[in-house]
C-alpha cells in the first residue's frame, strides 16, 4: 500500500477529540449571564447616591427617601454583569450545547470546506478541519479509500460530517467524481485545502543524485501535480470569494538534510501556488500555500531526518517553541475567511521564525 514519505503503518492508535460542542462565537450561555442582575449591585448603587448632609434634618430626611427610593428602581431597571453572575450561571445546559443542525456562528459560518490529506488525529488537515469546523465551516473530507473507515470516517462524524470521500490523487477521475459529489451534495464550495504529499522512503534518505526517475515521479504527481488537477476540478463550483490552500516545507528553498526529492517537489508546489494563484485569481479564487515548521505526524516519520528537522528546533526557532496542527489551523482560518481577501499567491510560514535565521544556534551555545 503506498504511504505517504513511505511510513511504516505502526500508528498511534487514534484519539478521539471530542469537536462537536465547542465551537466558536457566542453562546446562549453569554448572552443569559450577560443579562443576569446581580444581587449585591443594589446595594453598592444605594450607597454612591447617598445624599449630601443638610442643616434641616426632616427636609433631609425626605430628600434621603427620595433618592434611595429612585436609586432602588433604577438599580432593579439596569441589568448589570458582574463577577458572581458570570462565575456562576443558572443556565441549562441544554442552552449551552446547540445542537448540530443549529447555524453555528464564527469567523467562517456559512462556509462549506472540503479537506483532502487527513490520515489520522495527528494529521496536519485534521487540525485544518477543526479549526475551520470551530469557526463555523461545514467541513467534508477526501482521504485514501483504506484509511476511511477506522480513521477517517470517527474524525469526521465528531464534528458532524457526513461527506467522506476515497480518492488515490494519482488519478484524474477519482479527483474529478470528488468534486462532481461534492456538487451534487453540497453545490458550492468556499474552502479547498491541500494537505497531500508522498515520495518513496529511499528517496528521503541519502545522496539526492540517488534519486530514481520513478521516485521522482511519484512525489511529484502525488505532492504537486494534485493541487492543480483539484484546483482544476474544484474551480467551476467556487464562488469569488473562494480559497484554496496547500501546505509546504522551509525544504523548498534551503537543502534540509534528507528531505531531497520533497524539497524539490516543495518547491514546484510553491510556484504551482503562484501559477495557480494568478490563473485563478481573476475568478476571486486565492491560492496560497503554509510553510509549517516540522511537526510529527504520519508522512514526517517517514524522513530519515526529521529527528535532525525536530530535534532542536524549539531551542534555536525565535518564538522557542514547536508547531502544532493547531498553530497551523489558526493560519488556515485566516487564509480562508475574507480577512485575507486580498492575499493570494503567498507562502506564509508558521513556524515560529525559523525561516527567518541565518545561523540556527541554541541559547546555550551562544
Ligand atoms: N509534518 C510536517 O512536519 C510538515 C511540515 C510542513 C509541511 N507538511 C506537509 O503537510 C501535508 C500533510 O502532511 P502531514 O504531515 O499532516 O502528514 P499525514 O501523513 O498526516 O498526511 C499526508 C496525507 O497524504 C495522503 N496521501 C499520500 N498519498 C496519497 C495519494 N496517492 N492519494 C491521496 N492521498 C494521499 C496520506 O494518506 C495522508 O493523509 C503534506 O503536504 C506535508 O508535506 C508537513
Amino acid at each position: 500500500m503506498m504511504q505517504a514519505f513511505g511510513v511504516v503503518e505502526t500508528l498511534t492508535p487514534t484519539r478521539q477529540r471530542p469537536g462537536a460542542a465547542d465551537n466558536g462565537g457566542p453562546t446562549e450561555l453569554m448572552k443569559l449571564t450577560n443579562r443576569t442582575a446581580a444581587p449585591t449591585t443594589p446595594a453598592k448603587q444605594e450607597s454612591a447616591a447617598a445624599p449630601v448632609p443638610s442643616p434641616e434634618p426632616a427636609r433631609a430626611q425626605s430628600a434621603a427617601a427620595a433618592v434611595l427610593a429612585r436609586a432602588r428602581s433604577a438599580a432593579a431597571a439596569v441589568e448589570v454583569p458582574t463577577a458572581t453572575a458570570v462565575a456562576k450561571p443558572r443556565v441549562s445546559r441544554r442552552l449551552t450545547r446547540p445542537a448540530d443542525d443549529c447555524v453555528r456562528d464564527g469567523l467562517l459560518k456559512g462556509k462549506k470546506a472540503l479537506v483532502f490529506g487527513v490520515a489520522n488525529d495527528h494529521s496536519i488537515a485534521w487540525g485544518i478541519a477543526k479549526g475551520l469546523y470551530d469557526q463555523g465551516a461545514e467541513v467534508g473530507f477526501s482521504s485514501m479509500a483504506s484509511l476511511i473507515k477506522r480513521r477517517v470516517r470517527p474524525l469526521a462524524a465528531s464534528i458532524g460530517s457526513t461527506f467522506v470521500e476515497g480518492c488515490d490523487v494519482r488519478d484524474d477521475d477519482e479527483i474529478k467524481k470528488v468534486f462532481q459529489r461534492w456538487h451534487a451534495k453540497e453545490g458550492s464550495l468556499d474552502i479547498l485545502v491541500h494537505a497531500v504529499a508522498y515520495a518513496e522512503k529511499e528517496d528521503l534518505a541519502g545522496n539526492f543524485s540517488a534519486t530514481s526517475r520513478d521516485g521522482f515521479h511519484t512525489a511529484f504527481d502525488i505532492s504537486v501535480y494534485s493541487l492543480i488537477a483539484m484546483a482544476r476540478e474544484a474551480r467551476p463550483y467556487m464562488p469569488p470569494g473562494s480559497s484554496i490552500m496547500t501546505m509546504t516545507y522551509y525544504g523548498a528553498e534551503k537543502v534540509v538534510p534528507h528531505y531531497n526529492v520533497m524539497g524539490v517537489a516543495k518547491a514546484a508546489l510553491e510556484a504551482s501556488t503562484r501559477y495557480l494563484a494568478a490563473d485563478l485569481g481573476p475568478s476571486g479564487i486565492r491560492v496560497n500555500a503554509i510553510s509549517a515548521g516540522p511537526i510529527r505526524t504520519l508522512s514526517a516519520h517517514g524522513i530519515a531526518g526529521f529527528k535532525l528537522m525536530y530535534g532542536g528546533f524549539k531551542d534555536v526557532t525565535p518564538l522557542r517553541s514547536n508547531i502544532s496542527i493547531e498553530d497551523v489551523a489558526g493560519t488556515a482560518v485566516y487564509l480562508a475567511s475574507s480577512l485575507s481577501g486580498k492575499t493570494t499567491g503567498e507562502v506564509i510560514y508558521v513556524d515560529g521564525g525559523f525561516n527567518i535565521l541565518g545561523l540556527p544556534v541554541a541559547d546555550e551555545q551562544l
